[in-house]
């Protein structure tokens, strides 16, 4: 028998059956039922707001796929360049069509003199991802024609420009903060390679990272770069259903990932951990969080109740790094933290783990990244995941997003002269 469920309007007496479709029961029926009555759901914690063939997590069991491959085998044995592919195009890409992509993308790895010029407008100390959500968005008006996001070549032009671009720019972003020039994109260099080039290149005729470092970066862009209906891809697929160009939708997607709730939080775990200072601080500092000062910054998820599957490939992967650069010493803190919260009544009543963000910022940081780069870091590779988003939202002619609310403002009311109005 089909799954359904019944919802009765108690005023009326009047029901109707919704059947159960893919995990989800329809809006439509509801309103049917329901006109004027709306679902109430602030933060979209209990709504569905497409149907997406993209990324599949379980939250409770700690799982997460790229259209169906589990995130470990990805994680071992993928490039993001493929990932990238495989988000965009639904399947993983033959030798031929992976050249092809990545030659598609090292050719639109430049960006026009004049994105240069502005950037040297912004104030000495701009927090780079203040300047790459600028930049981003900038990019429509250099390309008029990425408007007709009606013409599937058209929009995999623009698909191609912002994940071959989004190194550049922010590379370039690092380069203008640390008053370093510009270095210009080397298209004999793998997608990683390049952009560890473009942040650190200094006079070397060609820059040569270290293996590990580029496998590292590499790795964690593979990890960052879908999650489903997050804030940013939400973000992406809000105001790309509104038509708007995909340079504009994306640069609304950097600004909801620079947020500390969502891909500013591994900065926000570093400035935990520093501030935290020393591992005989840690049982003080979770009990502060405890009593509700502050909350452990890179722990809990909407969506998982389980370990973060990426965390578990990150903690391996930072001794990979910390093998070629050093230990960064706020690890200590950060494994003692995490064993102590795992621990905690609280933590563990809260089904609260380790999120994406709380190696991923070690990691950085040990590299030689600053701090203020991390969530630059996050919206390189998470460029693919938007992109893909977008694309689906497009080809399945999805309406513009416009949700209700409840109103819960004055009455109707006359309008009251400023002198008639009260004093105070
Ligand atoms: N530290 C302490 N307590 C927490 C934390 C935390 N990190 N996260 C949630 N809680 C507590 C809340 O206080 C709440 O407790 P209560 O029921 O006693 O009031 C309970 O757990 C549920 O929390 P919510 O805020 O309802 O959970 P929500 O799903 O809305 O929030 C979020 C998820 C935003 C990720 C939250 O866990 C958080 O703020 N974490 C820290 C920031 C962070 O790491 N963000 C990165 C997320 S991953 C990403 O975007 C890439």
């Amino acid at each position: 028998m089909p799954e359904s469920v019944t919802i009765t309007d108690n005023r009326t007496g009047q029901s109707i059956e919704d059947p159960i479709v893919e995990g989800g029961v329809s809006a439509a029926e509801w309103a049917k039922l329901l006109p004027g009555i709306w679902f109430y759901d602030p933060g979209f914690s209990a709504t569905a707001e497409c149907e997406s063939a993209i990324t599949y997590i379980d939250g409770e069991a700690g799982v997460l796929e790229y259209r169906g491959y589990p995130i470990e085998e990805l994680a071992e044995h993928s490039t993001y360049l493929e990932v990238a592919y495989l988000l965009l195009k639904g399947e993983l890409p033959n030798q031929a069509q992976l050249s092809s992509f990545t030659s598609d993308v090292t050719t639109h790895t430049f960006i026009h003199e004049n994105v240069k010029r502005f950037l040297e407008g912004f104030h000495y100390d701009a927090h780079p991802m203040g300047m790459l959500v600028s930049e981003v968005a900038a990019l429509s008006t250099f390309y008029p024609e990425a408007k007709h996001i009606d013409d599937p070549a058209v929009r995999m032009d623009q698909i191609l420009r912002l994940i071959a671009k989004m190194p550049t720019l922010a590379a370039a972003t690092h380069r203008f903060s640390s008053g370093k020039p510009f270095v210009y994109p080397d298209d004999t260099l793998s997608f990683a390679e390049n952009f560890l080039s473009m942040m650190w290149k200094t006079s070397e005729p060609h820059f040569q990272a270290d293996p590990a470092l580029v496998r590292a970066i590499d790795l964690l862009f593979i990890l960052h770069a879908d999650h489903e209906q997050n804030c940013s891809t939400t973000t992406m697929r809000v105001v790309g259903s509104a038509q708007a160009d995909p340079y504009s939708a994306c640069a609304a997607a950097c600004a909801a990932l620079y947020g500390p709730l969502h891909g500013g939080a591994n900065e926000a775990v570093l400035r935990m951990l520093t501030s935290i200072g020393d591992i005989s601080e840690v049982p003080a500092f979770v009990q502060a969080v405890k009593e509700g000062k502050g909350r452990l910054q890179g722990f809990g998820h909407r969506v998982y109740k389980n370990y973060d599957p990426r965390a578990k490939i990150i903690r391996k992967a930072a001794y990979d790094v910390f093998e070629v650069v050093g230990k960064n010493p706020l690890l200590d803190i950060a494994l003692k933290l995490e064993e102590t919260a795992l621990a905690d009544e609280y933590f563990i009543s809260r089904r609260l783990y380790p999120n994406v963000d709380f190696y991923s910022g070690l990691i950085y940081q040990a590299m030689g990244f600053p701090v203020e780069m991390f969530t630059v870091l996050f919206a390189i590779p998470r460029t693919a995941g938007w992109m893909a988003h977008w694309n689906e939202m497009l080809e399945s002619k999805q309406k513009i997003a416009r949700p209700r609310q409840l109103y819960s403002g004055s009455p109707t009311r006359a309008y009251v002269p400023i002198e008639a109005r009260d004093a105070e």
